[in-house]
């Protein structure tokens, strides 16, 4: 019987500039109750059993402060800091590459989105047994609208649609196709989004929950503080 055991990576994709936050330094190094936002996320895997190393990607010129992120925090299980790209798709392409093994299963999460609960990141690995790809996602509140030239063109039924979070989880060689095959393709917000374009296999549904919200505007550091302080106290 063959035993080897594949490893469990995490992707944490800090490489963004936060152009709709607009601060200064981008929202993944801004504090939460005294603490760095992307220090939080990297904590959820660095805590999980189920992870093996993590992969956090970078703009070059904050290189600096994940590095004394990793020291001050201690994680050990950060391996490879690399340098992203102009896009999201790009800093994932960049990390996904650097992933030299034969086989294994890849987690790809937001830096900016500090609240993933160790179910989730259990949900998903374990759910690879199973699948080759898996989103995390809550279902809507908000009514949806299609619109066109400020004009409403339909009420699609709320129930077809659900709301994209991270952790996007995916079989390494599945993901490196997909990834290759996109080279030259920028229209995409998420990692599932490539592997849906190239109709390389189905993408299973991982139930995600409201308190894993993305930083994404001044106002929900508010939010953000509420939620760790629950978490903590
Ligand atoms: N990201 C990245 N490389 C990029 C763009 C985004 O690694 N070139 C990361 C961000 O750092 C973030 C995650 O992808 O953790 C989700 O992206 P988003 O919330 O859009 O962050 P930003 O792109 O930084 O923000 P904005 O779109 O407002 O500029
Ligand atoms: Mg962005």
């Amino acid at each position: 019987m063959n035993n080897i055991r594949y490893k469990n990576y995490a992707i944490i994709l800090a490489a963004g500039t936060g152009e709709r936050f607009k601060n200064k330094i981008p929202k993944q190094f801004i504090k939460i109750c005294g603490k760095e936002i992307l220090a939080i996320t990297a904590e959820d895997f660095q805590n999980s059993e189920l992870i093996d190393e993590i992969i956090i990607t970078t703009n070059p010129e904050y290189e600096y402060i994940v590095h004394e992120i990793v020291q001050k925090y201690n994680l050990s299980k950060v391996k490879k800091i690399i340098i992203g790209g102009k896009t999201r798709k790009d800093s994932s392409y960049n990390s996904v590459m650097a992933i030299d093994d034969t086989q294994a299963k890849v987690l790809i999460h937001d830096g900016a989105r500090p609240f993933v609960s160790q179910k989730i990141i259990s949900d998903c690995i374990k759910a690879l047994d199973k699948f080759q790809a898996v989103t995390t996602a809550i279902p809507l509140t908000d009514t949806i609208i299609e619109v066109k030239d400020d004009i409403i063109e339909s009420t699609p039924n709320r129930d077809n649609y659900m709301r994209v979070q991270t952790p996007q989880g995916f079989n390494l060689q599945i993901l490196k196709k997909a990834h290759t095959l996109s080279i030259n393709d920028n229209n995409f917000t998420d990692d599932c989004g490539l592997i849906i374009k190239h109709k390389l296999c189905d993408v299973h549904i991982i139930n995600g929950d409201i308190n894993n919200i993305k930083i994404t505007y001044p106002q929900d550091i508010d939010t953000a503080e509420k939620i760790f302080f629950e978490q903590n106290s």
